[in-house]
């Protein structure tokens, strides 16, 4: 019997305790186990980066919600991308990028391994000639974000899984904005799921984290040496509170989308709102392509303004609940100016994003106080 998304993410990998009959895992705050003679490991456990028991427990939860073999969580989502990409990439190799990502993302690719050696290429993956032109002999991974950030471009998964893998490279997909309850990468044809598991999975803005997901044993057993190796893991108390969060990933979900529906409509029926970028808009260029890959189209709305950047940045100072802040995917609503905070450090580059351009991260509170907020802060 196969079980459903909500069933998995409160079950899987958290199988009651054995001792204590405890329900919730325990948070295993220990560096080293004991060995019952030399070798003689119980459960595989001997030191805590290499494995930990709570960390465990989400492994398992992340591979089962997100269909795959392997789970692994890390320290942040950074931290999983690197680990990503020194696993699978060497010096000379080429990777196709999209020409609209988080701001963080562009940074590791360009300011941490380009001096390694590691060539890339941004492209709009919603065009998929222009992927394929870009490919080259050396290209090893697509990387994919989708919706991205901020811009909530989509791109077609399923497409670009079969373009990859006749050019034998990977397909990556960073599936932080979606979640796994709204977008299963890997059913798609995906090789590995990325995760900031700060934002949705973790649902409440108390930790950072992050995740890969392999669809294939090799891969995964590969990524989970380089994690050892590297060691930049998540910490047990990280991963248990990220744990706790993603058990309550599908309701809080379609709340988010209920939300975010609302919001949507009250920005496009506003004078001063001159663009509303949600895939779930009819006239998004990528709605055909996201109504096929998600569930539904997510809590995350971007918008542009009359008044260009100064009425961008007046109206981030003119909320009062929505929160002026970085991140997204907790509970609380939060907006922010791309430009000149989460994608400051993409300025001057091809991934420079709008100056008139505001995000939200429409969170679960009663809609009817946030769309009053908004109303007052757009005047
Ligand atoms: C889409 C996306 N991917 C990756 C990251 C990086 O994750 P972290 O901040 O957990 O390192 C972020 C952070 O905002 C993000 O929005």
């Amino acid at each position: 019997m196969s079980n459903g998304f909500e069933t998995l993410a409160i079950h899987a990998g958290q199988e009651p305790d054995p001792v204590t009959g405890a329900v919730v895992p325990p948070i295993y705050a220990t560096s080293t186990y004991k060995q019952d003679g030399v070798g003689g490991l119980r459960g595989g456990y001997e030191y805590s980066r290499s494995a930990n028991p709570t960390r465990t427990a989400l492994e398992e939860a992340l591979a089962a919600v997100e269909g795959g073999v392997r789970g692994m969580a890390f320290a942040s989502g950074l931290a999983a991308e690197d680990t990503l990409l020194r696993t699978v990439c060497k010096p000379n190799d080429h990777v196709v990028i999209p020409n609209d990502a988080y701001g963080g993302t562009y940074r590791l690719f360009s300011k941490v391994h380009e001096r390694w050696g590691l060539h890339y290429d941004p492209v709009p993956l919603g065009d998929l000639d222009a992927v394929a032109a870009a490919m080259t002999q050396k290209t090893k991974l697509i990387w994919v974000e989708t919706p991205t950030n901020p811009l909530l471009g989509i791109a077609d998964i399923a497409a670009l899984a079969q373009l990859a893998h006749e050019n034998d490279a990977l397909l990556v997909v960073d599936n932080t904005f979606a979640s796994p309850y709204l977008q299963q990468p890997l059913a798609l044809g995906a090789d590995v799921v990325v995760h900031s598991t700060t934002k949705y999975v973790g649902g409440h803005s108390d930790v950072v984290g992050g995740a890969l997901i392999a669809a294939d044993k090799g891969l995964g057993d590969e990524l989970a040496y380089h994690q050892n190796a590297m060691g930049g893991v998540a910490g047990p108390f990280d991963a248990w509170l990220t744990l706790r969060g993603l058990k309550t990933l599908g309701v809080r979900m379609d709340r988010h989308c209920d939300n975010a529906e609302r919001v949507v409509d009250l920005l496009l029926a506003h004078p001063r709102v001159t663009q509303v970028l949600y895939p779930g808009l009819d006239e998004h260029p990528g709605h055909e392509a996201a109504a096929k890959q998600m569930k539904r189209f997510g809590g995350m709305v971007s918008f542009r303004v009359d008044g260009g950047e100064q009425e961008a940045v007046d109206i981030c100072n003119r909320t009062k609940l929505f929160t002026l802040g970085e991140s997204l995917g907790g509970v609380e609503s939060l907006i922010e100016h791309p430009g000149r905070m989460t994608h400051a450090s993409a300025a001057g580059s091809p991934l420079e994003v709008p100056a008139d351009l505001v995000r939200l991260s429409v969170g679960i509170e009663t809609v009817d106080d946030l769309l009053a907020d908004l109303t007052q802060a757009l005047g």
